[in-house]
């Protein structure tokens, strides 16, 4: 979906070409047929495609062109390279771009300084603080609300630039229609396929485990932000300070959505250590891992917040939980996280396709 020419693009285009004469494979997933719309892979496409591609593995396992073949044929590795480099080309502000390559080093350095700045205003002691506005006496809301409100406004900004630069090579204004099936598309992680409607992650055999896990960690993160939005309008509509009791609303969806996060991340953490290695690009693993362990941290942390919230622990877990918190929207915009929108666009986009081909 971008428009830069990159150094892995032309190992895409020799496989995609390859594909489109053999296609074998064409009901694994939307990325076949939309490669069979084209003939010709320019950058923008090929990014575009890089980004519909679920990185099943179906393919490579089914392929006879694969190692040992000597054309060596690995569309799911030649096209992870690509989409990564589509990342990277649309990253605002340009000048992180660097980041996306140095995961560990990037989400240490904002975790680090995000402890860093709620330590300062921090000013409770580690001692037991309980009732109503507990937390706040640890650190006040004005700089919690003030820190949670510039690191998220920031994400979101630098990720929808990041996703429209990368439509703006492609072009196009999708209808409502298109939204609705690439959010369907979404949910359901229908191109997480690979030919039998399951995935052969991360053997060669057919599994949902891949998509389950998925399902729990992006369902977990969604159940874990309503809980604070809901926080939210019983702090400044209601009045009502946290923390809240355990059968309240926020409390229900952030356990929820801990135990879920945990349960997706712990589950794709040891569905990556079995993985086959051959289909993988090895140089775009490190980001995948960095951000599953933030996502289990930042469960961990809030679950043991949760547990442990009347004890004299909760002023140190509630720096480390809210680091982890900020640490994870700042690095959104330059990380793993990326793929959410841009895979979204993609899948618009698909939508818009397979529409004007029927017409
Ligand atoms: C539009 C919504 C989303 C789509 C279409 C999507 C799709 C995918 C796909 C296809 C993969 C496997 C291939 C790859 O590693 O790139 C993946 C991996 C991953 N996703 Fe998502 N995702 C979405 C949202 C999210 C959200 C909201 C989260 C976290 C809260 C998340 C966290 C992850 C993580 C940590 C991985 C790496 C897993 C691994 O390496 O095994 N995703 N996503
Ligand atoms: S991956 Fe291999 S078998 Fe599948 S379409 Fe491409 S060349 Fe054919
Ligand atoms: S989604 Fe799976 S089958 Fe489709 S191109 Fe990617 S790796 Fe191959």
């Amino acid at each position: 979906m971008q428009a830069t020419e990159t150094a892995t693009m032309p190992d895409a285009r020799r496989a995609l070409e390859i594909c489109n004469a053999c296609r074998y494979c064409e009901g694994f997933c939307a990325v076949f047929p939309a490669m069979e719309r084209r003939r010709e892979f320019p950058a923008a496409d090929l990014g575009f495609l890089a980004n519909l591609c679920h990185g099943c593995n179906g393919c490579y396992h089914a392929c006879q062109y694969a190692p040992p073949h000597e054309w060596a044929l690995n569309l799911p590795a030649a096209l992870a390279r690509v989409r990564h480099e589509s990342w990277s080309e649309t990253i605002r502000p340009a000048a992180l771009r660097g980041l996306l390559r140095r995961p560990l080093a990037a989400t240490a350095g904002a975790v680090l300084a995000a402890g860093l700045a709620a330590l300062a205003s921090a000013h409770g002691r580690a001692t037991a603080h309980t009732g109503p506005g507990a937390f706040y006496a640890v650190i006040p809301l004005a700089t919690l609300i003030a820190l949670g409100a510039a690191t998220l406004l920031f994400a979101l900004l630098a990720m929808a630039a990041s996703t429209l630069a990368a439509w703006r090579g492609l072009g196009g204004t999708p209808r409502s229609i298109h939204v609705l099936r690439a959010l369907h598309d979404a949910a359901t992680l229908k191109n997480l396929g690979g030919g039998g409607g399951l995935c052969p992650y991360p053997g060669e055999r057919p599994s949902g485990a891949r998509r389950h896990a998925h399902h729990a960690l992006a369902g977990g993160f969604l159940l874990a932000f309503a809980a604070t939005s809901v926080a939210t309008i019983d702090e400044h509509v209601l009045g009502w300070h946290a923390p809240y009791p355990w059968l309240s609303l926020p409390v229900l969806l952030g356990t929820a959505g801990g135990v879920l996060m945990l349960a997706g991340a712990a589950g794709l953490i040891a569905l990556k250590r079995l993985a086959d290695p051959a289909p993988l690009a090895a140089e775009t693993l490190a980001a995948d891992q960095v951000l599953l362990w933030l996502l289990a941290a930042i469960a961990a942390s809030g679950l043991a917040l949760l547990a442990l919230r009347e004890t004299a622990a909760m002023p140190l877990l509630l720096v480390l939980h809210l680091a982890l918190v900020l640490g994870l929207f700042v690095t959104m915009p330059f990380g793993k996280f990326l793929h959410a929108p841009h895979r979204f666009a993609a899948l618009v986009r698909d939508a818009m396709e397979r529409d004007s081909a029927r017409s």
